[in-house]
């Protein structure tokens, strides 16, 4: 029988949840295919892109079938707080997981993160759009309406909040994104030229910067 959008069971996201998740980045992490060639580390990659929305962000998502995690949102209702999370503690953690070995392959990683920390500064007024998000679901469980579902559930939790508009980062190869996003009324911020996957796909591409006012 064909898979359909009731197949997925959507909650709030766990502590527990964190593993699963930061699994599902690294497998999804470049343009919807696997980082791992790139940046081995699964990791420094859950440690660093992923926890800090674990451990400071807001109305994280979980979408499970068959009672495995096969798709997620998570974000932050307030910049400001991952920021200070990110500037504090975050350095502290990776230095001492460092130091313990937990990072086996982080000279290869170093470039990635270089252009991370350098593609920074596209975007958007933080005092109008004070949130942001991440959404990643594994191959299998796309194109059946799971994103749809995580990011209605989530725009909701939001607006619960009081927050005044939300923000995120992708490119012009991120179709299936993309189209999910124009369809919840997020429009173009900002369109720019970045060499940040140059060193991976060969080419400079159009990355978008996409705002939605929430009241
Ligand atoms: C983006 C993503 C989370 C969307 O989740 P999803 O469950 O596949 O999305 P849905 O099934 O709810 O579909 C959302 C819309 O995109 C469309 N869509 C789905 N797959 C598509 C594809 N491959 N190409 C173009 N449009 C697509 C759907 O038709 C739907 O639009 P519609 O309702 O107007 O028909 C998922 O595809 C994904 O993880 N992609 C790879 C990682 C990624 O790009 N993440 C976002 C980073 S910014």
């Amino acid at each position: 029988m064909p898979e359909t959008k009731s197949d997925f069971d959507l909650r709030p996201a766990r502590p527990s949840d964190l593993a699963a998740v930061g699994y599902i980045s690294h497998q999804t992490g470049l343009l919807g295919e696997p980082i791992t060639r790139y940046f081995p580390d699964q990791s420094l990659w859950t440690d660093a892109f992923v926890a800090p929305y674990f451990a400071s962000g807001c109305c994280n998502l979980a979408a499970e079938k068959n009672g495995r995690v096969v798709a997620y949102i998570i974000g932050n209702c307030r910049h400001e707080q991952l920021e200070s999370y990110v500037a504090g503690k975050l350095p502290k953690i990776l230095l001492s997981r460092w130091l313990k070995g937990a990072y086996p392959a982080w000279r290869r990683e170093l470039g990635y993160l270089w252009r991370a920390w350098r593609s920074q500064g596209h975007d958007a007024p933080w005092d109008e759009y004070p949130a942001h998000l991440h959404i990643n679901a594994l191959p299998q469980a796309r194109g059946l309406g799971v994103g749809s579902a995580l990011l209605e559930r989530f725009l909701d939790c939001l607006r619960r909040q009081g927050v005044a508009g939300v923000q995120l980062g992708t490119t012009e190869r991120n179709a299936a994104a993309l189209r999910l996003y124009r369809k919840f009324g997020f429009e173009v911020y900002q369109r720019y030229r970045s060499s940040f996957w140059k060193p991976v796909l060969g080419e400079a591409l159009w990355h978008l910067r996409l705002v939605k006012k929430l009241r």
